[in-house]
């Protein structure tokens, strides 16, 4: 279950809170008639059932999975992944992610650790036209068909990509590979609940927990919207930069899918919030200072778990030492004139995540609305991907 504390701050007068606050009705409406949220619609059972079944299969004959993606196509179940996985003694099934730089040091680490072992697997893109994801995929492959025949390679490839358009899709219709669909009303950012992540997720994580969590994410909408307002007013009085401090190492890149989120969701027309994080205790030591006496254009956003393992330090709970740390920071950031909103979930298990990227998506999306730019598009991010293909020519991809 998830927990809310947002006003923790001295920068908003409450007659400004309701100025933003009335422009609800307007912000529901915006958001029920845009064609973009089909992430709002409940997931065909049959394909998850499909998912789980594939990954079943796939742990039999491979070693590992390699998962190639990037943004909206990599971020979602990464985070995911690294939140519910254990830092050591893990026995989760290995998941490879690639395509997310072009460091050849990577690919060809990667490339050579591949050749002597069994392996599958699951490219990722809408678009089919991104060019990190498809010059690895290019090369994975290539491998693939110098140690594995036709059937062999039909077995082990899977394509996730647009239902009906794109160089993916059509090479599923060609080459009869495994494929699995990503509707073309759900952009990058908000696809975490289709095969994009679900997939790679279901090889290590209860994915129909994952879904009714996220399925209940829908009793916050109310609290996903006080969200965005208080966020608008922090920006309309010169808070232009939201700190997501997490206390847990494993939740690092949960706020790397905020920052994808929010950056690209508000990020447009000259408008948004620049989204940025910090590992508490760690950060403290470096960025803490900024944060308490540097120039006043931050807030933050303490995301905290209440429950952790048990272990004593001195006859006290550590995880309590944690969670006395966490109110003692927002104690003194608030002191320093930082506002310090706080969102908390009970256990980190499938259930919360769930409905924490609910109530986050959600929010983003009302958000972008507030700011008055289109919540759902990324133009920006087209920009430096023409500019690269100009500047390469045209890539075999
Ligand atoms: O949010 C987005 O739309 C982007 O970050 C995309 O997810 C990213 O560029 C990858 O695109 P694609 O899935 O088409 O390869």
């Amino acid at each position: 279950m998830l927990k809310f504390d947002f006003f923790r701050m001295n920068d908003i007068s409450s007659t400004d809170y309701q100025k933003v606050y009335d422009q609800k009705n307007e912000v529901y409406e915006k958001f029920h008639s845009s064609d973009m949220v089909g992430w709002t619609n409940h997931i065909d059972i049959s394909e998850v059932e499909r998912m789980i079944h594939l990954s079943e299969q796939v742990k039999k004959e491979s070693q590992c999975l390699v998962v190639i993606g990037i943004g909206g196509s990599f971020l979602g179940s990464y985070a995911v992944l690294k939140m519910l996985s254990n830092y050591f003694n893990d026995d989760s099934f290995p998941i490879i992610y690639a395509g997310t730089t072009l460091s050849s040091k990577y690919m060809s680490e990667l490339l050579d650790y591949l050749k002597d072992i069994d392996f599958s697997v699951n490219v990722i893109s809408k678009s089919g036209t991104t060019m990190e994801t498809m010059m690895t995929y290019q090369m994975i492959k290539q491998l693939m068909a110098e140690k594995y025949d036709e059937k062999e390679q039909q077995k082990r490839i899977i394509v996730t990509t647009d239902q009906d358009q794109g160089i993916l899709r059509q090479e599923v219709n060609q080459m009869g590979y495994q494929s699995f669909e990503i509707p073309n009303n759900i952009g990058g950012r908000y696809s975490i609940m289709t095969p994009a992540h679900l997939l790679p997720l279901a090889f290590n994580v209860d994915i129909k927990k994952l879904i009714d969590g996220y399925y209940q994410g829908e009793q916050f909408r109310e609290e996903a919207f006080q969200y965005a307002v208080v966020r608008k007013c922090l920006a309309n009085s010169g808070k232009w930069i939201e700190n997501y401090c997490v206390y847990e190492e494993s939740l690092y890149y949960f706020t790397e899918w905020l920052k994808q989120l929010f950056g690209e969701t508000e990020g447009k027309n000259g408008q948004g919030i620049f989204p940025v994080s910090m590992v508490h205790t760690r950060d403290l030591h470096s960025l803490g200072q900024f944060i308490q006496q540097g120039r006043k254009i931050v807030f933050e956003t303490f995301i905290e778990v209440e429950h952790s393992n048990k272990l004593l330090y001195n006859g006290q709970d550590l995880h309590t030492i944690n969670g006395i740390v966490l109110e003692s920071v927002r104690k003194a950031h608030f002191s320093g004139d930082v506002a310090c909103l706080k969102i908390g979930l009970d256990y980190l298990n499938e259930v919360s995540i769930g409905q924490l990227l609910y109530f986050f998506m959600l929010s983003a999306a009302f958000s972008g609305y507030l700011f008055q730019v289109e919540p759902f598009d990324q133009p920006g991010v087209e920009v430096y991907k023409k500019e690269i293909k100009e500047n390469l020519g045209v890539l075999s991809y």
